[in-house]
């Protein structure tokens, strides 16, 4: 798949921190059973490249991202642990051609207009705008739209359900993308009723 098609079949991506692998299973499930399909499990915990394969494993349909990618040794790890897609927090000369070089469909972070044309110089149209809430919000990446047309955003940080569909209603968004499906206090809790259904809520959300 394309980073673009991956981000049609989105409209919310739950960026999840995984503790530990036996989380992994249920939290795929869970999320599947909800209604979303494109996950962002972010490499901050010693397990995550492990939870890659059990969650798609546990959850077929699921498109499993890496995120949270700041070196070329990421890229190639996640690739390597079976990741459909890549997200950085914010990209360097030296992560974006890693990115390109790939060949893996990625959605590197920018904050800036100028962050932004640097990414899109280096082959990338869609990008993550991180993070969301404190860079700016929802009237800063509008006013993105005029000079940056050829530029699709996911943003993500700070975004909660409530703002999620005022993103979603801007042009140049493609998804959201966010924690608070899955926050990591209720995947350690193991709370997942409660992430199906705020998934299922998630996955009800429409695009502009
Ligand atoms: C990310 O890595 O994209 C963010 O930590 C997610 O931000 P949020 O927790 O504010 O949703």
């Amino acid at each position: 798949m394309t980073i673009g098609e991956i981000l049609r079949a989105a409209t919310v991506i739950p960026v999840l921190e995984i503790p530990s692998l036996d989380k992994a299973a249920p939290l795929a499930k869970a999320l599947s059973a909800g209604g979303l399909r494109v996950i962002e499990l972010t490499l901050r915990t010693p397990c995550a490249l492990d939870a890659v394969k059990v969650m798609r494993d546990a959850a077929s349909e699921l498109i499993v991202g890496m995120g949270t990618i700041r070196t070329s040794e990421d890229v190639k790890q996640s690739i390597d642990a079976g990741a459909a897609f890549l997200i950085s927090p914010g990209a360097g000369p030296a992560l974006l051609e890693a990115m390109a070089a790939s060949g893996a469909p990625s959605l590197p972070g920018i904050a800036t207009a100028s962050e932004a044309i640097i990414a899109y110089e280096a082959g990338f149209s869609a990008q993550k705008f991180f993070p969301a809430g404190p860079a700016g919000g929802i009237a800063y990446l509008k006013s993105f739209t005029g000079p940056l047309p050829d530029i699709t955003f996911c943003p993500t940080g700070g975004i909660s359900a409530e703002h999620a569909e005022e993103y979603l209603a801007l042009p140049n968004v493609a998804c959201v993308g966010g924690s608070w499906i899955a926050t990591k206090q209720m995947i350690e809790n193991e709370e997942w009723r409660e992430i199906e259904s705020n998934a299922r809520r998630a996955a009800t959300l429409l695009h502009a």
